[in-house]
């Protein structure tokens, strides 16, 4: 039997590499079982005897008492600041400034995503934690040592044993999901929510009370070493490292966790590269980032370069172009969905977000409008957060005008002045009309759109054109239409016109899972008419399918079996169904086709990055109907990764993992395409 004290150091030594192993390296040895009962023996050898308490046992993390305020530190060395720059040419500019200064030798840039959390400088004498400060103002932080103690990624203790005086510099932030969990856990608590992650770490750091900080879903990173050497007294050797890259690397032998995303990059192109790959990663991240940070890899060439009062001139923040930007409501209007959904819109005075010029955003529905009490003359925050649609953050209530009225929904459809309806359990309202000449815009819309018949020109303001025109009355009545018919529609020409009717000609022989996907039956999307097709052999087949022949279809639950159902009874789907297959329109649906070999059967692939030649639809369909399977991320059971331009995490995942990769031009090959 052990002693005692050989016991808690050899828990000691267990339970601090395997949090080293869990939180710095992602790579647990211990089961989460396992941790909980070492820790908990642990805790009872302690508390049996206290004398064997050491200030960096695994048990230390939570527990000390609350202070009244935070002691001042003084940094040995500043905490520098970073210096901005918004555009390639900002970037260029610095870039420049940096290879003149050095006479023109060549320069290796390291590439950091920057952080979006708060700055901390943590100190360890003899390879243990002693102290944990905020930047502060750069030269005095506050003491936050107690709270730091509580962040499971921060070691207590450092691997091998560094010089005396070993102190680094992180970044302490909270991932997207954990702020999104704290932020609901606290709304369900009637407690006030944090605006975003980084006010949330900040303010979790800085609690009075370190057991309320060991509740917050803290996490850091590190990216620098400040101050190694000897200790008071002795003057400290300086630093021993001759680039940036050998301190990550000697922060991650002793113990913290660096960015994995970090690179390395010799010439600007390069740098212009890995901008745009990192804003591509951006939202994939579980972290927020607001630009990455480039760094001069040379100590030598740092030294010679220096710094302009607390700004480096070695180093530079490229940030993204805001997401988030004010502007003013000048009125919300309500669009008339195909299936009579009434979604309310704001209409804004034109404003540049995230290098797109923005003047409408989507409201969701009634009640989205109404938590955000969005009023007409409100001044408010929008985002437009890479392809999503842009939409309303929240109103600048203090800059609102006394007489801004509350915005109610209309009580009749816009298009067809029906009454507008709220179906039980549903939060949109909508228009029960079947006769909504907006809906049978969408609809016809729907019926002509890429993955539907593919009807190329007919969009929109055409769909709306023939409505108005009352030349049409259901999607059937598009290949009855003639020529002449056409000629006075508004805004279109004969070479117009032709080429529609060549696109209308054309639609006439669709796969079958296109065709349905183009009745625009309710949750029936893409990939569900995909099933049925593959189930039903023809559209008379799906027409007398029982709700059980549904569900019997993979992917297809009692809800969507129960919408088709619904939508097959109505009859004047089934006269759409009959006018479509009878002529004139004469539609012949094609079966399915079955693939059985070539190289994408049964293949799981996954798409990143953008294609020039055709769209990630367009791709997606490509892979699935040569018997491939399309993922969203990339695992060990990938196949395949197809990387167009710009491509992001995904890419790097995948040759982390060795899985095979092909670029646009070899994926265009193994389809056959030319
Ligand atoms: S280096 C002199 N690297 O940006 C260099 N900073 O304005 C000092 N930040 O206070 C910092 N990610 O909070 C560096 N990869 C990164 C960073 C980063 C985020 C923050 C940090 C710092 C501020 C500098």
């Amino acid at each position: 039997m052990s002693s005692p004290a050989q016991r808690v150091r050899e828990l000691h030594e267990t339970l601090h590499q395997a949090s080293y192993r869990y939180y710095a390296l992602d790579a647990p040895t211990l089961s989460d079982a396992e941790y909980d009962r070492l820790f908990r023996e642990l805790q009872e050898l302690e508390r049996a005897h206290p004398e064997l308490v050491a200030p960096d046992s695994p048990t230390q993390r939570i527990g000390a008492a609350p202070s009244e305020r935070f002691e001042k530190v003084q940094h040995r060395r500043p905490m520098m600041s970073l210096d901005n720059c918004f555009s390639a040419e900002e970037f260029d500019e610095f870039a420049e400034r940096v290879h003149k200064l050095l006479g023109d030798e060549p320069v290796t840039w390291v590439i950091e995503p920057k952080m979006d959390g708060l700055a901390v400088a943590l100190t360890y004498e003899q390879g243990q934690f002693v102290r944990g400060a905020t930047r502060g103002d750069g030269t005095t932080g506050e003491d936050v040592t107690a709270n730091l103690r509580t962040i499971k990624s921060i070691p207590l203790r450092l691997h091998e044993l560094p010089p005396a005086l070993f102190e680094v510099r992180g970044e302490v932030y909270i991932a997207k999901s954990e702020f999104a969990r704290m932020n609901a856990e606290r709304e369900a608590a009637g407690e006030p929510t944090f605006a975003n992650p980084r006010n949330s770490a900040a303010g979790s750091l800085r609690q009075l009370d370190p057991r309320e900080t060991a509740r917050r879903p803290l996490a850091a990173l590190f990216y620098d070493v400040g101050e190694v050497g000897a200790l008071e007294g002795n003057p400290a050797p300086g630093h021993p490292f001759k680039t940036h890259l050998e301190k990550l690397a000697k922060l991650r032998e002793v113990g913290f966790k660096t960015n994995p995303i970090n690179a390395s990059c010799t010439t600007i192109e390069q740098v212009h590269e890995q901008f745009r790959k990192m804003q591509a990663a951006r939202h994939g991240l579980p972290y927020e980032i607001d630009g990455m940070v480039v760094k001069v890899d040379s100590e030598e060439q740092r030294a010679r370069l220096g710094a302009v009062s607390r700004t480096p001139r070695w180093a530079i923040a490229w940030k993204f172009p805001a997401e988030e930007e004010a502007t003013t409501v000048e009125g919300i209007g309500v669009s008339v969905g195909r299936t009579g959904a009434i979604t309310p819109f704001a209409q804004l005075t034109p404003v540049l977000v995230g290098g797109t010029t923005i003047s409408l955003a989507t409201l969701h529905n009634e009640e989205e409008v109404h938590r955000k009490d969005i009023r007409v003359g409100d001044r408010v925050f929008i985002r437009r957060a890479g392809d999503v649609i842009p939409e309303v953050v929240r109103v600048i209530l203090e800059a609102r005008k006394p007489d801004a009225q509350p915005f109610a929904m209309p009580p009749d459809c816009p298009a067809c002045h029906h009454p507008v309806a709220r179906v039980e359990g549903e939060v949109v309202l909508r228009c029960r009309n079947p006769a909504c000449p907006a809906q049978l815009a969408a609809r016809l819309q729907h019926f002509a759109s890429r993955l539907a018949l593919d009807i190329e020109g007919l969009g929109e303001q055409t769909c709306a054109a023939l409505v108005d025109s009352k030349l049409l009355q259901s999607p059937a009545d598009l290949y009855a239409l003639t020529r002449e018919q056409w000629l006075t529609l508004p805004r279109l020409g004969e070479k117009s016109v032709d080429n529609l009717l060549e696109a209308i000609a054309r639609s006439r022989t669709p796969r079958l899972s296109r065709f349905i996907y183009a009745l625009g039956i309710r949750m029936v999307g893409e990939a569900t008419a995909r099933a049925l097709a593959l189930r039903f052999p023809g559209p008379d087949a799906l027409l007398s399918a029982t709700v059980d022949d549904l569900q019997s279809v993979r992917d297809v639950g009692p809800e969507v079996a129960a919408q088709v159902r619904s939508f097959i009874d109505q009859p004047e789907n089934r006269v759409l169904v009959e006018r479509l297959l009878a002529p004139p329109a004469s539609i012949v649906p094609q079966p399915e086709q079955i693939v059985s070999s070539g190289p994408f059967v049964g293949k799981s692939v996954v798409l990143t990055g953008s294609l020039s030649t055709m769209s990630r639809d367009e791709a997606k369909a490509a892979i699935e109907l040569r018997g491939g399977r399309v993922s969203g991320s990339v695992s060990r059971k990938t196949d395949l990764v197809v990387a167009g331009a710009d491509a992001g995490s995904k890419l790097t995942k995948a040759q982390d993992l060795g899985v095979r990769l092909v670029d646009e031009a070899a994926f265009r090959a193994m389809l056959e395409l030319p």
